[in-house]
């Protein structure tokens, strides 16, 4: 079982596990009712409003050539629950959760390493729970509210976490194989034409595949490219 954290604001529950790693055991979980500095990927703001559910986990895992796929894990996790409550939610590789295109879970996982070595690793998920208004996320976004699910924050929480670490002994020890066909079926966007942007550069291609170990394979006019990390655009 893991401890269970509770705050009702902080700055940002990414900075409260790099501050307090040390004190803190394997799989602790910091949640808060807002963050008066949410971060999100990309060093993008998270507005996190009254309402949604935001929360991290601190993992010390003693093998750590899979964690880059720990966020992908966290993203299938988070739709499983969702989908105990009616919902279909998909996923925009390589770890936003939407719903008929609007966004409904982002994901920020970040190492904290110790003498050039991984030591620990935070992984944050904001949810759009009961939030009444998500006019200021740059791009469409939806709540579980607003698709007709009552949940609270604490159960969807309990419910994400069972999903994760039902999982995640396997997904250290193999990788992304481990859920690549549960991840897949919820990728919609295989055989698609994609932009796929990394900082200032853009690709665009046709989504072929997600490889074995969780990279996009984008079919471009210039050959198969693998893709490790990105913004994808639709
Ligand atoms: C993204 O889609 O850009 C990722 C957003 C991640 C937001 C969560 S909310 C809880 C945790 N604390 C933060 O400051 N960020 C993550």
């Amino acid at each position: 079982m893991s401890t269970i954290l509770y705050f009702e604001t902080l700055n940002s529950t990414q900075t409260y596990l790099k501050d307090h790693f040390n004190e803190l055991d394997d799989k602790t979980v910091v949640i808060t009712g807002t963050q008066t500095a949410g971060r999100g990927r990309f060093d993008r703001q998270w507005v996190s409003q009254p309402g949604g559910l935001y929360f991290s986990v601190l993992l010390k895992p003693a093998k750590t050539d899979f964690v880059a796929n720990i966020t992908q894990l966290m993203a299938l996790a988070v739709c499983e629950a969702a989908e105990k409550y009616g919902v279909q939610p998909n996923l925009k590789w390589p770890n936003d959760v939407q719903v008929a295109g609007k966004k409904l879970c982002g994901i920020l996982s970040e190492a904290i390493t110790q003498d050039n070595k991984i030591a620990c690793l935070a992984v944050g998920v904001g949810v759009n729970v009961a939030q009444k208004d998500l006019s200021h996320v740059g791009q469409p976004a939806v709540s579980l509210r607003e698709l007709g699910v009552n949940v609270a924050k604490e159960d969807f929480l309990q419910d994400v976490l069972a999903k994760f670490f039902a999982y995640y002994p396997a997904v250290l020890e193999e990788g992304f194989s481990v859920i690549r066909s549960a991840y897949k079926e919820r990728f919609v966007f295989l055989g698609k034409q994609i932009v796929v942007k990394n900082g200032t550069s853009a690709l665009t291609g046709i989504a072929h595949d997600l490889s074995p170990r969780g990279t996009l394979l984008l079919q471009t006019q210039n050959g198969l490219r693998e893709i490790l990390i990105g913004d994808l655009i639709v």
